[in-house]
C-alpha cells in the first residue's frame, strides 16, 4: 500500500516534517510513506500545465492514499498547502478525486490544530476527498512533547502507531477487489 505525505510547513526545523519521519519509521509495516513535495509549486497563476503541479498530481493519483501534516496558521492551512491544493485542484483528472485522507497536526497550543484540521476537511468536500473521522491527530502542547525537535512523548507514539493501522483499514476498504 503507497500512501503519499504532503507536510503543509517548509520552514527549516519544522515539527510536522519531523513528524512525518517519525510518523513513516512508525507505520512501515502498515504501509510505504513518501514525500510528494510541495515547495517547488508556484503561487496559482493561471497555468494548469505547471510541470511541478502535474508531477505531483501524478504521485497522487498512484498513490492509495494522502496523509496531510500541516500547522495550523491563523486558524486555518498554511498558505503553501493551501496554494498546493488550489493548483492540483484545476487539473482533470481532479488528482484528489475519491481519495481516502487523514490529518496529523501538532501545535503549541491547547487545541492542537483542531481548527485547521476542520478547514481542510471543509477544503476536502469540492474535491471528494474522503477523510479518516476517527481517530484524529491533534497534538497539543507540542513543545512538551518535542525534545530537540523529536516527537519522545509515549503516548503520542503510540498513538500514532494506532493511527497508522487504522488508516490501513481505512484505506483497504477503498481498494478495488
Ligand atoms: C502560527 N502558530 C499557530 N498555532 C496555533 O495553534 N494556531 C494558530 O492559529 C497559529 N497561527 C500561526 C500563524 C503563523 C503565521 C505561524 C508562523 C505560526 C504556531 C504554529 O503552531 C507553530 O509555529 C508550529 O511549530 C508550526 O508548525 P511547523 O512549521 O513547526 O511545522
Amino acid at each position: 500500500m503507497k500512501v503519499l505525505a504532503l507536510v503543509g510547513s517548509i520552514r527549516e526545523n519544522s515539527i510536522h516534517r519531523s513528524l512525518f519521519e517519525t510518523y513513516k519509521g512508525i507505520s512501515q509495516d502498515f504501509f510505504e510513506l513518501e514525500e510528494g513535495v510541495i515547495e517547488t509549486i508556484p503561487m496559482y497563476k493561471g497555468n494548469d500545465n505547471e510541470p511541478s503541479v502535474v508531477e505531483l498530481s501524478k504521485q497522487i493519483i498512484n498513490a492509495d492514499a494522502i496523509l496531510f501534516f500541516s500547522p495550523e496558521y491563523n486558524y486555518s492551512v498554511s498558505g503553501v498547502l493551501k496554494n498546493t491544493i488550489d493548483c492540483l485542484s484545476r487539473l482533470d483528472p481532479q488528482p484528489f478525486e475519491g481519495k481516502p485522507a487523514a490529518i496529523i497536526g501538532a501545535s503549541p497550543g491547547s487545541i492542537g490544530t483542531a481548527r485547521m484540521q476542520y478547514h481542510l476537511r471543509q477544503i476536502g468536500v469540492p474535491l471528494n476527498i474522503h477523510f479518516l473521522n476517527k481517530p484524529e491527530v491533534m497534538i497539543s502542547n507540542a513543545m512538551t512533547k518535542f525534545v530537540s525537535g523529536k516527537l519522545t512523548d509515549a503516548k503520542s507514539l503510540s498513538f500514532l502507531l494506532l493511527h497508522a493501522q487504522i488508516f490501513r483499514e481505512f484505506t483497504m476498504t477503498f481498494r478495488e477487489i
